[in-house]
């Protein structure tokens, strides 16, 4: 494949064939720049690619590559493929998520909610890192959740191996340690003029309740009716658009976006000690020795 070079804008995002992934990469085609599409499946990710390709013309050179960001070995071969295509990217988009209601892990046996939140973002992160600084003001952002503030970082047990697994605490410490993670980086990179982030997108009728088809049925009355207030796909994409277009935002680190406002995250996302450990844990999870 051809390196792209010169001036065109490079988007890599994940999750992009659904939800608000797929809203916010409308957007950026629309406003010119070149989309990756990382996606787990050729039938989803073709679907979304020819939607974005409808809105740029036939010039534009979106592009679908394929992985399951649970699984660290498709992880190296995608960032591989991703930088034989793009010799810089200006925005880095770590998106993809899920809500499972069973309890379920990576083919390593990480548990998944980590996996897909937490481990990918850290490698596309460190193994595109030199593409991302090769744009003139290269971002880095990570979709987060609110759910955060009630997520810690279970030390002595992070893959749910004796503790009782529930949904809500999985996913709560793995957005937890995303933001963590987001902060240590920020700190890391504090000399660059990248800018970095994680954010709190709302509460978005989206594909990501689709596995609660387990729950009771109670739970899933609550959750119709809920339905009726969440905020829609293209509304939720907005606190992604701002975080990746913002100029005021240009060059700030450890930002945390409550949909459009810049807010904060819990302090323990913040504390410098839990960043180096949560680092060091990922770089045995990845397999990878980082260089920052
Ligand atoms: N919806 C909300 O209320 C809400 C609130 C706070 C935060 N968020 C966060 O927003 C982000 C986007 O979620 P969404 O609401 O737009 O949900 P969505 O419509 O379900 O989109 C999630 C995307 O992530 C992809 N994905 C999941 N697991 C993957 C894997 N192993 N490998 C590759 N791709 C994978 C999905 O791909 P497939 O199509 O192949 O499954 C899909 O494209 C998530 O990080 C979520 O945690 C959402």
């Amino acid at each position: 494949m051809q390196t792209t070079t010169g001036p065109q804008k490079v988007v890599v995002i994940t999750g992009a064939d659904s939800g608000i992934g797929l809203e916010a990469a409308k957007v950026l085609a629309k406003q010119g720049y070149e989309i990756a599409l990382i996606c787990r499946t050729k039938e989803r990710g073709n679907h979304a690619l020819a939607i974005l390709k409808s809105i740029s013309g036939p010039n534009t050179q979106h592009r679908l590559f394929l992985s399951d960001l649970a699984d660290r070995e498709q992880i190296f071969s995608v960032t591989d493929a991703l930088k034989e295509t793009y010799d810089h990217i200006d925005l880095l988009i770590n998106n993809a998520g899920l809500m499972s209601y069973k309890k379920q892990l990576a083919p390593d046996g990480l548990e998944l909610h980590l996996a897909v939140h937490v481990r990918a973002p850290f490698m596309l992160i460190n193994l595109l890192l030199d593409r991302v600084n090769a744009a003139p003001a290269g971002r880095i952002i990570n979709v987060s959740s609110d759910l955060h503030k009630s997520g810690f970082l279970q030390w002595d047990d992070m893959s749910f191996a004796q503790t009782p697994y529930s949904m809500m605490r999985a996913y709560g410490n793995s957005k937890m340690a995303l933001t963590t993670m987001t902060n240590e980086l920020s700190r890391r990179l504090a000399g660059l003029p990248l800018t970095i982030g994680s954010l709190h997108p709302g509460v978005i009728k989206t594909n990501l309740f689709r596995n609660f088809k387990d729950m009771s049925f109670l739970a899933k009355a609550a959750l119709s009716l809920a339905n009726v207030f969440l905020m829609t796909p293209e509304q939720g994409a907005k606190s992604i658009l701002m975080l990746a277009t913002d100029p005021k935002l240009e060059g700030q680190k450890s930002i945390y976006l409550h949909k459009t406002t810049v807010g904060k995250a819990i302090p323990a996302t913040y504390e410098a000690e839990a960043g180096k450990r949560l680092w060091k844990w990922l770089e045995s999870q990845s397999t990878l020795i980082t260089m920052i």
